[in-house]
């Protein structure tokens, strides 16, 4: 049986101001750490000060990429509750990537519990403003001093925790996205599916030049016939055309993203039609030359939802909802987070 030991920090760091948060550049005074073994399995399970890892420079991590991760909340509600939004949804995404990255399985339950623990022993770091959260960041990484190319026969799991504000600088304002068909950003039955720092570097390179053009970020298309909607910058993303929600159908390289889940059932529960399905670009175009694309927004954990007011491929424009924010993002971003505020009812028991 997994014990969890805790030690405390001596000394606490001062805390910045709400609206001086940022995304995930401040971290608070603990970290959970656990370590694995194929003698031992996963031992050695601590709440720690956190602080710097001293790492051999041959650890696998570094040379090939073998290391999972998750992205998720704890808020403050208006209670006064510190909560977590959908932990074992998470949780169970990890277990995905990491069968998919070779990385041996750990008890859910142990690391949801390990979590709260964490998260408990740092609640002064969750504000209570409005908008802000705290961001917790598992991973794990391989850590076998080697060279050659291999599942690792040791690992590191992770905890961090990371006080946010907004994650785009524009807030919650329409973005701009360019859509491009010269890079791609995963394939079926790739890792694409998978929350691994690979699918994260695939996507820079393409990131930095929209930026350089003038857009916030990329829509990625399918990477065989270029013609087909994946995600956009780090987040899935919909559209409303007509009176319907589509979003792409998760087929092996998207991924199933936990908000993405979210909106789908709010969406469902309000009566509003979802499909799951492939939408070309072409098909966009031709909704919002008719004017049926009415509405269009990522979704993500860190932004939440992001509204997109501008797509551009190619020589084509289309303008969304006229560059603002569509009435169905702000309707889904004030549920969502009203709920992860305990402001709005908590409908599918996700606050944990
Ligand atoms: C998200 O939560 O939307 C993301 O995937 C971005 C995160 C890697 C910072």
């Amino acid at each position: 049986m997994l014990e969890l030991k805790i030690e405390l920090a001596p000394q606490r760091k001062e805390k910045p101001p709400a609206d001086k948060l940022g995304f995930g550049k401040i971290f608070t005074d603990h970290m959970f750490v656990m370590d694995y073994s194929v003698e031992q399995g996963w031992h050695n399970a601590k709440i720690k000060p956190y602080e710097p890892l001293e790492l051999d420079p041959s650890v696998m991590v570094f040379h090939y990429g073998q290391a999972i991760f998750e992205g998720m909340k704890a808020f403050r509600t208006k209670e006064d509750r510190v909560v977590l939004f959908r932990p074992e949804k998470y949780i169970s995404r990890m277990t995905n990537s990491a069968k998919k990255l070779c990385i041996p399985e750990f008890d859910e339950a142990f690391v949801i519990k390990a979590i709260k623990t964490l998260v408990d022993t740092e609640r002064d770091w969750v504000y209570a403003e409005e908008g802000t959260a705290l961001y917790i960041r598992p991973f794990i990484i391989a850590t076998d001093p080697y060279l050659g190319v291999r599942p690792s026969n040791t690992y590191k799991f992770m905890v961090i925790l990371s006080p946010v504000g907004a994650y785009y600088s524009e807030g919650f304002n329409p973005v701009k996205i360019f859509i491009t068909d010269e890079f791609t950003r995963a394939a079926k039955n790739g890792l694409g599916d998978v929350k691994t720092p690979a699918n994260y570097a695939a996507s820079l390179y393409a990131g930095e030049k929209a930026k350089q053009m003038g857009f916030t970020q990329v829509l990625w298309l399918d990477p065989v016939e270029k013609k087909y909607i994946e995600e956009v910058g780090t987040m899935n993303v919909f559209f409303k055309i007509g009176d319907e929600v589509v979003t792409p159908v998760l087929h092996g390289s998207i991924l199933p993203g936990v908000t993405r889940d979210s909106v789908i059932q709010v969406l469902r529960n309000w009566g509003i039609p979802v499909v799951e399905r492939t939408i070309s670009v072409d098909e966009l175009f031709e909704a919002h030359a008719a004017g049926n694309l009415k509405e269009s927004f990522g979704t993500g954990t860190a932004a939440v939802i992001s509204p997109v007011g501008l797509l551009r491929h190619g020589d084509r424009e289309a303008v969304i909802n006229e560059g603002k924010t569509g009435e169905l993002a702000s309707r889904l971003f004030d549920f969502i987070t009203g709920m992860q505020y305990g402001k709005s009812e908590d409908l599918f028991g996700w606050i944990a």
